[in-house]
């Protein structure tokens, strides 16, 4: 496959270090994040972006093995090579180049991509590809934040350059091929080059100009221990991860079974389910589907099974907002506000996980902002949302052998009936609207990331 310029785009993903900052025995590359790892993540950045065509993968030959079931676990058909690293990054990155076919090399671009880097951008990876066609190589890098000073071998400071002039290097690094083939080659025949980075290699050698494509703070390189937790920090607040996420139109022809379906975000989901072309399938209290009833759950899921014969996705908004002092409320009532928000999450998961495993499908739950602190008068529904996201977050790593993913929608306040009972009126301007986060919940349940706290707020909503 080739671009309409006649250009075949390559991805090679570097994934043959071994982690020593990181310090653990796995490779960094097949650490667990969100649910996959992280390679898995980096290799659906570039196997959902329209203009790559193919991707080699550049592992270490013990790592393999591990790498190809992973790929039988979770296909990503765009991958057409998985070639031997070597001992430095650039060994690695020579294993990518000489994978090229030689009669591809005048016309193909390669996009060198660090398997560590998993929050590469739709817009990073667009902007490479369209910047070389004017350059022969480009760059990914943010602006320097710290000063950055230049030390001589006693650990004097030998000088600090200006910083306004100064770049942190990300990935993807961008090449035409036969220009960063030619590169390597020349610095092989070369016994003095030290020069380890692929630009600085084309700079070296005079074969052209290196462009800089503006990256991102969230593009990190996943480095030490301590960038697990931003990694994870950065999946949580994925809301603008769902800029680069799947369009609404994935829903088409979908299955997809919606709990809580008569009001509010329930209600909005469905008819931007149905407005987009999915098959949808909703469920209520009203109609005598109570989630907090196991029975009730499986049936409503039985009836979409006879009548559909599969389930792609299952959305659960059903909840209920009670207030009033801990101390001084019914305890069946508060029985009843748990059961509805946490055991019915529960239910609705429980019964939909076995049929999702056939469609590798998705489950959408709902928590709150309240998740993250406690909240007086309603300890109990903030109580209920923080164990909704403590749910999604064991059942996604549980349910992803299957390869089911399972997130939380975390809308800011929104315009619901539920809102207005509890809250009285407010003004519009200062809610989300229902269609907004039916919109990110649909992008959410078709996306690639899992045991995520989707954040949709008003500056995030597109509507
Ligand atoms: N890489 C590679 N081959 C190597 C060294 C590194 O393919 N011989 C890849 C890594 O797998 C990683 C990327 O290059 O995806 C960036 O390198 P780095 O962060 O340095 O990873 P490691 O070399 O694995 O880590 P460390 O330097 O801490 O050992
Ligand atoms: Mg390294």
């Amino acid at each position: 496959m080739i671009n309409s310029n006649g250009t075949t785009n390559y991805a090679v993903i570097l994934a043959a270090g071994s982690g020593e900052r990181m310090g653990f025995s796995t490779p960094k590359q097949f650490l667990k994040l969100a649910g996959r790892t992280v390679i898995e993540h980096t290799l659906a950045a570039f196997q959902d972006h329209p203009l790559i065509h193919e991707i080699f993968i550049v592992v270490s030959p013990k790592d393999r093995l591990y790498l190809e079931e992973l790929l039988l676990k979770n296909p990503v058909p765009k991958v057409t090579r998985i070639l031997g690293g070597g001992a430095t990054r650039k060994d690695s990155s020579w294993a990518g180049v000489g994978a090229i076919p030689a009669d591809a090399l005048d016309h193909a671009n390669i996009l060198m991509h660090d398997a560590v880097r998993p929050f590469v951008t739709r817009r990073i990876i667009t902007e490479t590809i369209e910047a070389l066609q004017h350059h022969e190589a480009v760059d990914v890098a943010v602006p320097a934040v710290d000063t950055i000073i230049s030390v001589d071998d006693e650990n004097f400071i030998r000088d600090i350059p200006d910083r306004s002039a100064l770049r942190r290097g990300q990935t993807p690094q961008g090449f035409r091929a036969a220009v960063l083939k030619k590169a390597h080659e020349l610095s092989h025949a070369d016994p003095d080059c030290s020069v380890t980075d692929d630009c600085k290699l084309i700079l070296k050698y005079n074969l052209g100009d290196v462009f800089v494509v503006r990256g991102e703070e969230k593009n990190i390189k996943i480095t030490y221990p301590e960038d697990l937790f931003l990694a994870d920090k950065i999946f949580q607040v994925n809301s603008s991860a769902l800029e680069d996420g799947p369009p609404l139109r994935r829903i088409q022809d979908k299955v997809v079974t919606v709990f809580g379906a008569t009001k509010g975000i329930g209600q909005a989901v469905m008819e931007l389910g149905e407005h987009y072309g999915g098959r949808m399938h909703g469920f209520a209290a009203s109609s005598g589907c109570d989630v907090s009833n196991p029975e009730d759950v499986r049936l409503a899921l039985q009836h979409v099974m006879q009548t559909e014969g599969r389930i792609d996705a299952v959305v659960n908004t059903a909840g209920i907002l009670r207030s009033g002092r801990l101390a001084d409320r019914d305890p069946a009532d508060i029985e009843r506000e748990i059961a509805v928000n946490y055991l019915g999450s529960i239910n609705v998961v429980r019964a939909a996980l076995p049929l999702l495993q056939a469609t590798r499908g998705g489950i959408c739950l709902f928590t709150s902002s309240s998740f993250t602190r406690g909240r007086s008068l309603y300890t109990i529904y903030s109580s209920s949302k923080a164990a909704i996201v403590n749910l999604v977050q064991g059942v996604a790593e549980e349910a992803a052998p299957q390869g089911v993913r399972i997130n939380a929608i975390n809308p800011e306040r929104t315009a619901t009936p539920m809102r207005v009972e509890n809250f009285g009126p407010e003004p519009p301007e200062s809610l989300l609207t229902a269609r907004a986060v039916a919109e990110a919940t649909i992008k959410t349940l078709f996306a690639n990331f899992s045991g995520t706290v989707v954040d949709v707020r008003r500056s995030s909503a597109s509507l």
